[in-house]
């Protein structure tokens, strides 16, 4: 049998939390893409009847190539679990993400599920947001620049994101652009997250602040939680 990495370790430890009748939200990501398959396993082998909400378009046309019974994003309401990976984890659980392009379906399914658990390996513990990447920030194609400007008032340094073939833009699935910023670091990732959603044209940003209930950390093939308090969390 092939020795199993980290981050397929820490998907298996969450498709344990995973029961009969729950709704499931997908995250997307190598990390997310071992979860889907494990899930896709016990539904196929053990007979584990779920439903599951994609967080993008790639991690729904691999659901759905594994024959697992997927619900749209516009027909829930609320959803069990959510279970995703995560670019950055602070020690009071502010996330990073959004090295993919679906930063609002992530976060959609982060505030709307009882439980969100992400799932990381120690590359991805920092002191301080925005520590070893830039902060990913969607905006409304016309607003970019106004947005821009804003931004470099703050401090801010960076541009609009390529897309992989270096010969474009990156655009989101449902047609923004996506700006990748530094700030100095004072700006913490509470303050950033505040003036972050002030700011007219950002139609979502990468920082996860107070949403996450569980990170899962595997190290070496041990595992290890961090678990939010009350107050660290949307609930
Ligand atoms: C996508 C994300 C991913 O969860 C994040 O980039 C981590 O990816 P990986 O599991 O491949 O390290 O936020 O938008």
């Amino acid at each position: 049998m092939n020795a199993i990495n980290d981050k397929q370790q820490v998907a298996l430890h969450a498709t344990k939390l995973v029961e009969h009748g729950m709704t499931v939200g997908l995250g997307t990501g190598s990390t997310a893409n071992y979860f889907i398959e494990e899930l896709a396993r016990r539904h196929t082998q053990e007979g584990l009847q779920i439903n599951v909400v994609a967080s993008s378009v790639v991690s729904c046309l691999k659901a759905q190539t594994l024959g697992l019974p997927i619900k749209a994003i516009e027909h829930i309401t609320r959803l069990d679990l959510y279970v995703d990976g995560a670019d950055e984890v602070t020690p009071d659980l502010t996330l990073l993400k959004g090295r993919g392009y679906d930063l609002v379906r992530e976060k959609l399914l982060a505030q709307t599920s009882d439980q969100f658990i992400v799932l990381v390996d120690p590359s991805k513990l920092v002191t301080h947001i925005g520590e070893n990447f830039p902060i990913p920030i969607e905006v409304v194609p016309f607003a970019w620049q106004l947005v821009h400007h804003k931004l470099e008032a703050m401090g801010g340094k960076g541009g609009l994101r390529q897309n992989a073939n270096k010969d474009g833009l990156a655009i989101s699935s449902h047609g923004s652009l996506i700006l990748d910023m530094t700030f100095p670091p004072e700006l913490d990732g509470e303050a950033l997250n505040h003036k972050l959603n002030q700011i007219a044209g950002i139609v979502e940003h990468g920082i996860f602040y107070k949403l996450a209930n569980a990170i899962y950390i595997v190290a070496d093939g041990q595992l290890s939680k961090r678990i939010a308090t009350t107050q660290q969390t949307k609930n």
